[in-house]
């Protein structure tokens, strides 16, 4: 049954020994990060994205710092409403049922409005949105009548509150992340009391992917004097936040973004 309120031994609210772990881009920067904070506290983890050569290299990340818990993989497109099932399905036979859900899937592919390429806006809602929203409705589902217990956590973006200026090209990809924090509202009513669904908004996060993206120059200098912290964040700067929507600690949080964003929220 879902947990109504703190443990009374206040030294295991973070604990999730016991308990298993579906991160989907388990195997992306910030979901890999995700995934070894989870597993630091004890839960299984699996990991599961579109390319089994990176799940092999991840699980190894976070088999480093697991703490008592098995973590394994299973390859799915998202994309995919049959496969997200099957992951459903591998983890639930693998460690007996599934607690936590992590949805880290997603990508940005920019253009400015007056030019958009409407095949870009659809691949980014269906991988960003729907793809999301199955896991969500589809491991709810399971969370809610059958394990009687879940949380779920979306990893949107500080991009659902605020637009990129100067340089643009971030509208369809902020409008997805828009619609990420709105349906996590409504995962909230619908799937209480037994799951509660929250999400993390990130800033600008040095990941694989962005250190090749982001010229050196913004990752040093303009990066980090746009954010009060003063400096660029890592894909560790999210794990804080994870581990606390994903565990006990967090169960009477529900419907919620927490923005680890160095301060850039703040600035208006
Ligand atoms: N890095 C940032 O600055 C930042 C800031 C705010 C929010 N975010 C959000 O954080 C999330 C993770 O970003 P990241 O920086 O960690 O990017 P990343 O390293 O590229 O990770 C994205 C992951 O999603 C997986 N993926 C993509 N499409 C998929 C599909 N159809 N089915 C299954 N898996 C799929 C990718 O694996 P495969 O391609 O192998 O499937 C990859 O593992 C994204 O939602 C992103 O929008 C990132």
């Amino acid at each position: 049954m879902a947990t109504k309120y703190l443990p009374s031994d206040l030294s295991t609210i973070f604990d999730m020994s016991g308990k298993t772990a579906v991160v989907f881009g388990g195997a992306g920067g910030l979901g890999n990060a995700i995934a070894r904070g989870l597993a630091a506290f004890g839960a299984n983890v699996v990991i599961s994205s579109r390319g089994e050569e990176k799940l092999k290299e991840g699980v190894k990340a976070i088999e480093k710092d697991a703490k008592g818990g098995k973590i394994t993989y299973k390859a799915a497109d998202a994309g995919k409403v049959e496969e997200i099932e099957a992951v459903k399905d591998f983890a639930v036979k693998e460690f007996g049922s599934v607690e936590i859900l992590v949805c880290s899937q997603g990508f940005n592919r920019k253009h400015d409005i007056v030019e958009f390429d409407m095949a870009d806006w659809d691949a980014m809602f269906e991988t960003n949105v729907t793809s999301v929203f199955n896991c969500m409705r589809i491991f709810g589902t399971y969370m809610k009548k059958e394990a009687k217990y879940g949380k779920i956590c979306i990893v949107t973006s500080v991009r659902d509150q605020i637009a990129t200026f100067p340089g643009g090209g971030n509208a369809g990809y902020c409008m997805t992340k828009g619609a990420l924090t709105a349906m996590l509202k409504q995962g909230a009513t619908e799937l209480a009391p037994e799951v509660t669904v929250n999400g993390i908004g990130p800033t600008v996060t040095l990941t694989p992917m962005m250190e090749s993206i982001v010229p050196k120059e913004a990752q040093e200098k303009s990066i980090p004097a746009d954010h009060p912290l003063g400096r660029m964040a890592k894909p560790e700067d999210i794990i804080g936040a994870a581990v606390y929507l994903c565990s006990d600690a967090s169960c009477y949080h529900t419907g919620q973004v927490l923005y680890p964003d160095g301060g850039l929220l703040c600035k208006g």
